[in-house]
């Protein structure tokens, strides 16, 4: 809980809504289980992400990630899909055609705000394999540095940091699942560049940060967990991670963007929805999703070559919405 607040950059947090809105839920939780429409009976308080004007992420955007520590092939193959299909053209899968909404169409909604939001292409991918033990612990200033060492931030692109399940990151788990941020890079620190971190939570908080396929740790009775859709607790739960930071990169890259809230902690496209995935969902509830028959899993988007994804909702800036999929 070493929580260093920084004056010169602002840094820019996923905050653990999950937790919040679990602990003191438990009653509501009951009462909202027996009767999930009651919840409607309460209007919640609109949601607005204001417009601070500043320079977002428009036009074609590169994504290029660093696996830091041991990801298996598989699991770098989880996440690369699904950086892979956030601007590709929807091509119906015939095993799922017409059955669920696209990657891309999820990420659409990025392209509702002001200036029409961002094509994104996977870049390079890099792995940092064996670490040390003192390397398996990072500071989030350590993200900077390495962003900044891999010189991801050429030509407009934003630079993803990954940790292993192994890696030790202060303030994982205990209040973020990930962070996005920027830096000044160049020989007058004149150009910007934003990066981002989220880590593997499997080993340290799959309850937190890998939730709803694990149970949250204030839960002790209620429905299971829900069956990842690529069979793994930790990618599947990075990837909702990965997908809310890149949405809250895009729209408020410089930390002049869309948000409400205080601009270093602020609510943005998707930690505004927080816990939301389907519609119908209240704390504790992911909301309605699509299911796989052959393996139980759920999901509510698909990408490339069919790969099944359960992304978060994410504001609409023309409603004043939690946009979810289906
Ligand atoms: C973005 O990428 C597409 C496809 O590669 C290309 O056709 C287009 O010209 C690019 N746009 C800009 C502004 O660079
Ligand atoms: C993280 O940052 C600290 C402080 O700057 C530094 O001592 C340490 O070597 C860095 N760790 C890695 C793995 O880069």
């Amino acid at each position: 809980m070493d929580e260093r607040k920084r004056s010169s950059s602002p840094l820019l947090f996923l905050v653990l809504l999950f937790a919040v809105l679990h602990l003191p839920g438990a009653p509501r939780c009951a009462t909202a289980a027996s009767n999930p429409r009651m919840l409607f009976l309460v209007k919640p308080d609109p949601i607005v992400l204001r417009d601070h004007g500043g320079e977002l992420l428009t036009g074609n955007v590169t994504v290029n990630i660093l696996y830091y520590g041991r990801f298996a092939p598989a699991q770098r193959a989880i996440v690369a899909d699904f950086v892979r299909s956030l601007s590709a053209a929807d091509v119906p899968h015939p095993r799922v055609a017409n059955v669920a909404p696209s990657v891309a169409s999820w990420w659409r909604a990025t392209s509702l705000y002001r200036g029409g939001g961002a094509r994104i292409r996977l870049g390079r991918q890099q792995q940092l394999m064996t670490l040390d033990e003192k390397q398996r612990s990072l500071s989030p200033e350590n993200f900077t540095a390495m962003a900044r060492r891999a010189g991801h931030h050429r030509g407009g692109a934003i630079t993803a940091v990954l940790t292993a399940a192994n890696v030790r990151v202060s303030s994982f788990c205990a209040s973020r699942c990930g962070v996005h941020d920027h830096a000044k890079a160049g020989a007058h620190g004149k150009t910007r560049f934003a990066f981002l971190w989220a880590g593997n939570p499997a080993q340290q908080c799959p309850g937190q940060c890998a939730w709803p396929f694990h149970r949250a740790p204030a839960q002790t009775a209620g429905a299971p967990p829900l069956v990842p859709p690529n069979g793994d607790v930790g990618v599947d739960g990075l990837v909702i991670s990965l997908a809310a930071l890149l949405a809250g990169t895009v729209t408020n890259p410089y930390g002049d963007g869309y948000y409400q809230g205080e601009r270093e902690a602020p609510l943005e496209a998707a930690t505004a929805c927080a816990g939301i995935f389907g519609s119908g969902a209240y704390p504790g509830y992911p909301g309605k999703l699509l299911k796989d028959r052959a393996t139980g899993a759920s999901y509510n988007a698909v990408g490339l070559g069919g790969r099944k994804y359960l992304l978060p909702a994410l504001w609409d800036p023309t409603t004043s919405q939690c946009r979810t999929l289906g």
